[in-house]
C-alpha cells in the first residue's frame, strides 16, 4: 500500500486513505478529456471509445445532449428533434399553457401532432459545439504580483475577446469561459443555441409528481419525472425565431433507446450538467457547512414550512396557491438534511484536518507553506458576516411583503396573507434572536423600541405600506450595502487562496486524477446500476415497479393519489413487474436533471432526476455506499406515453434496441 501524497502514520492510515484516492465511481468528468478516464470506465464495463463520447470530427454522443432552460439537461431521442428532460424542468413551460379549461398541470398534456405541439417563448436549449483549453490566452498579460482585483479584469476582458471571436459569423453561437479549479485552468464552451422548443407530452402531475415532497429524495421512488419537447430550426437546420414555417431540428446524433433493462451491477454513464460541487475545500468550509450553515437554514425552513402546511391543510385553495412554493423551500430544506447528516458521518472535518496536516509537512518551504492556515483565518472571518448573510436571505427574503415593498413581483392570485403574517412574525423574530445587532440596520433597531411586541409591530408593517417600506428598505439596504460587499470581499480571497490550494493539492496528491468541482459545464459521471442501505437492518433493491405504485396509491392523500387509468391497467394484469424507476452510483448534482442515463453501449436507459438524501453530501464528499442517483427507467416513459398519453405515433419515430 503506497500513497504518494501524504505522509501519514499506521494509525491513521486506513481513513487517510479514504481521503485521497477518488473513492469507487466518484468523479464528473470534462467529455473533452475524458481519454483520461476512458480505461477505467471499460474496465468498469463501458464499451465504447472516448471519441464516442466526444469528438469535434465526428458525431458523438455530446450532439445529443443539450442544456436545457439553463438549470436542466435534455436528450434528442429521434432525428427529427424529440426531446425528453423531467417533468420538473418543463414544470414552469407546462403551466404557462394551462387554464381553468385545460389543466396540463393535473390532466397532463399530449399533442396528437405536430400541429399541436405547444411554443415556448424564452425557451431554448444548447448544443455544444466544442470546448477547448484556453488558459493562455485568458491569463495573457497576467503577472503573479497582480491582486485579485486586476487579475479579475483581466480574466473578464481577456474572456470578452475570446468569446467575441468564437461566435463570430456563426448561427445562434454562444459562448462562455469558465474557470476550472479554481482559476487555475480556464475553458471555453461554444454553443449552438436553439430558440423555438415546442411543449410535446406531460404526463399528469399525479404521475410526473408522483409522490411530491413526501418522496423528494427519496428511495422506494415512483415518480414519473420525464416531460417531451420538439427542437425546431429554419430550412437550413439552424437556430431561428419561433415561425410556422420552422421545420424539426436534424440532430447530428440522436440516443437509441434500450428495451433491455438494468439490474443490479450494470455499467451505467450520465452525460449532464451538474450545477456546484465544492469537493476540495478547506475543512473551515465543511465545517461551517455541516455544523452553522444547514442546521440554522433547516431550522428556519422548518419553521416556515409548518406555518404554510398548516394553511394549506385548511383550505384547497391555499393548498394550489402554496403548492410550488412550498415544494421549493421543502427542495433545499431536505437536501440540507441528508447533507449534513452526511458530512457528520463521514468524518469529513476531521479528515480534513488531518489532510491539511500531512499538507503543510510536505508543503514546508514551498511556496504554497502555509496556505491552509491563510484559508482558515480567512473562514474565521468571512463565517460570521456570511451566516447573517444567509439569515437575511432566508427570513427577510421569506416574508412576500418586504418583498413587495421593495418592488419585487408577488403574484397576488398567489398570496395568502394569513401565512404571510404568521411568517413575517416568525421571521423577523428569528432574525432580531439569532443575529447580533451589529448586522441589523439602524432603523430596524429604533423599530424595535416602538413597538411593545412583534405582534404589534406585524400589524402596523401589515396596516401601513409606509412602514412596510422603510423596514425593506432599511433591511434590502443594509443587506446589499454593508453585509453583501463583506461577503464578496472575503469571497474573493477565499477564491484566491483556493487557487493555490487546489493547484498545490493536484501537486501533492500527484497519482490522483482531479476532476474540477462542477460548474454546470458539461460532464459524464459512469457508475453501476445499485442498491445501498441506509439503516442497519435496512437494504434497498436498485428498481421499483408499478406494484410500488399501487402498494402506495391512496385517492385520500394528495401526493399518492393516482389516476385512476392506471389503476384500470394495473387491475387488468401483466404489469406487476413494469419498471418505474432506478439507483445507481453516478456522481450527480443540482443541475443533472434531465440527464440521459446511458449503459455500457451509449443506449439511453434513463432519466436522472433526484439523488437519495442520505448521498446529498456528495456535493463535499462522495461516499460510495450513500450516494445514489435516481432514474426514471426509460420503459415507465414508454408506457406512459402508449397508456396515459395514448401518442403511440411518438414512439415511431425513436430507434429501440435491445
Ligand atoms: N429533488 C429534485 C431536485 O432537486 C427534484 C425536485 C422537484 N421535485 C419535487 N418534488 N420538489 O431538483
Ligand atoms: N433534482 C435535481 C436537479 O434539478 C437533481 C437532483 C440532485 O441534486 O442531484 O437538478
Amino acid at each position: 500500500m503506497k500513497v504518494k501524497c501524504v505522509v501519514f502514520t499506521l494509525a491513521a492510515a486506513t481513513s487517510l486513505l479514504s481521503m485521497f484516492q477518488a473513492r469507487a465511481d466518484e468523479g464528473m468528468w470534462l467529455p473533452a478529456l475524458i481519454s483520461q478516464r476512458i480505461a477505467d470506465m471499460q474496465a468498469k464495463g463501458f464499451h465504447l471509445t472516448a471519441e464516442d463520447i466526444y469528438s469535434v470530427n465526428q458525431a458523438s454522443l455530446k450532439d445529443a445532449v443539450v442544456l436545457f432552460g439553463g438549470g436542466c439537461t435534455g436528450e434528442l431521442v429521434s432525428d427529427e428533434g424529440l426531446l425528453f428532460t423531467n417533468h420538473h424542468c418543463g414544470y414552469g413551460y407546462i403551466q404557462r399553457h394551462s387554464s381553468v379549461e385545460h389543466d396540463y398541470l393535473k390532466d397532463g398534456f399530449w399533442a396528437m401532432n405536430r400541429s399541436e405541439e405547444l411554443p415556448n417563448p424564452g425557451l431554448t436549449v444548447r448544443f455544444l459545439e466544442r470546448m477547448e483549453d484556453v488558459t493562455p490566452q485568458v491569463l495573457e498579460g497576467y503577472d503573479a504580483k497582480m491582486d485579485e482585483e486586476t487579475r479579475a479584469e483581466l480574466v473578464r476582458k481577456n474572456s470578452e475577446k475570446i468569446r467575441e471571436t468564437a461566435v463570430k459569423d456563426g448561427k445562434g453561437l454562444k459562448a462562455s469561459v469558465e474557470a476550472l479549479y479554481y482559476g487555475n485552468q480556464y475553458f471555453l464552451f461554444v454553443f449552438r443555441e436553439y430558440r423555438d422548443v415546442r411543449l410535446v407530452g406531460a404526463p399528469p402531475s399525479s404521475i410526473g409528481k408522483f409522490g411530491g415532497e413526501t418522496d423528494n429524495w427519496v428511495w422506494p421512488r415512483h415518480t414519473g419525472d420525464f416531460s417531451i419537447f420538439r427542437i425546431y430550426a429554419g430550412k437550413d437546420n439552424m437556430p431561428a425565431d419561433y415561425s410556422e414555417d420552422n421545420v424539426p431540428y436534424r440532430p447530428k446524433k440522436s440516443l437509441k433507446i434500450s428495451l433491455a433493462g438494468v439490474k443490479e451491477g450494470d455499467f451505467t454513464f450520465v452525460y449532464g450538467c451538474p450545477g456546484s460541487t465544492r469537493e476540495y475545500v478547506h475543512s473551515a468550509e465543511v465545517d461551517y457547512v455541516a455544523n452553522v450553515s444547514d442546521p440554522q437554514k433547516i431550522a428556519l425552513r422548518t419553521t416556515r414550512l409548518d406555518i404554510m402546511k398548516k394553511y394549506m391543510s385548511q383550505s384547497q385553495a391555499v393548498r394550489i396557491q402554496y403548492s410550488s412554493k412550498f415544494a421549493g423551500v421543502a427542495n433545499a430544506w431536505k437536501k440540507w438534511q441528508g447533507e449534513e447528516k452526511g458530512i457528520r458521518k463521514m468524518n469529513t472535518v476531521a479528515e480534513k484536518r488531518e489532510f491539511e496536516k500531512g499538507f503543510e509537512a510536505w508543503a514546508k518551504g514551498k511556496p504554497c507553506e502555509g496556505i491552509t492556515d491563510t484559508l482558515a483565518s480567512l473562514y474565521a472571518r468571512r463565517n460570521p458576516v456570511f451566516r447573517a448573510y444567509e439569515y437575511y436571505n432566508e427570513t427577510v427574503r421569506a416574508i412576500e411583503k418586504l418583498q413587495m415593498a421593495s418592488g419585487r413581483p408577488v403574484s397576488a392570485k398567489d398570496y395568502y396573507r394569513p401565512i404571510d403574517e404568521e411568517t413575517f412574525t416568525a421571521m423577523m423574530t428569528a432574525f432580531d434572536k439569532g443575529l447580533d445587532d451589529c448586522y441589523k440596520p439602524e432603523y430596524f433597531l429604533k423599530s424595535r423600541e416602538r413597538f411593545a411586541s412583534m405582534e404589534e409591530w406585524k400589524d402596523a408593517v401589515f396596516a401601513d405600506s409606509l412602514e412596510a417600506k422603510n423596514l425593506a428598505e432599511a433591511l434590502n439596504t443594509h443587506y446589499s450595502k454593508v453585509i453583501a460587499p463583506q461577503v464578496n470581499s472575503l469571497g474573493r480571497r477565499i477564491n484566491l487562496a483556493n487557487r493555490t490550494y487546489m493547484k498545490a493539492q493536484m501537486e501533492y496528491c500527484k497519482d490522483k486524477t482531479f476532476y474540477p468541482d462542477a460548474n454546470l459545464t458539461l460532464r459524464v459521471a459512469y457508475g453501476h446500476v445499485r442498491g445501498y442501505s441506509p439503516a442497519d437492518g435496512v437494504s434497498y433493491n436498485p428498481v421499483s415497479t408499478l406494484t410500488g405504485i399501487i402498494e402506495k396509491d391512496n385517492p385520500d392523500i394528495f401526493d399518492y393519489n393516482i389516476p385512476q387509468t392506471l389503476r384500470d391497467i394495473y387491475a387488468r394484469g401483466g404489469y406487476e413487474a413494469q419498471p418505474v424507476c432506478f439507483l445507481a452510483t453516478n456522481h450527480t448534482s443540482g443541475g443533472n436533471s434531465g440527464s440521459p442515463v446511458l449503459n455500457a453501449d451509449g443506449n439511453l436507459i434513463g432519466i436522472n432526476f433526484d439523488r437519495v438524501w442520505e448521498g446529498t453530501m456528495s456535493d463535499y464528499v462522495f461516499d460510495p455506499d450513500f450516494c445514489r442517483n435516481i432514474s426514471i427507467d426509460v420503459r415507465y416513459i414508454l408506457f406512459t406515453i402508449k397508456e396515459i398519453g395514448h401518442a403511440d405515433y411518438l414512439l415511431d419515430e425513436m430507434t429501440f434496441v435491445k
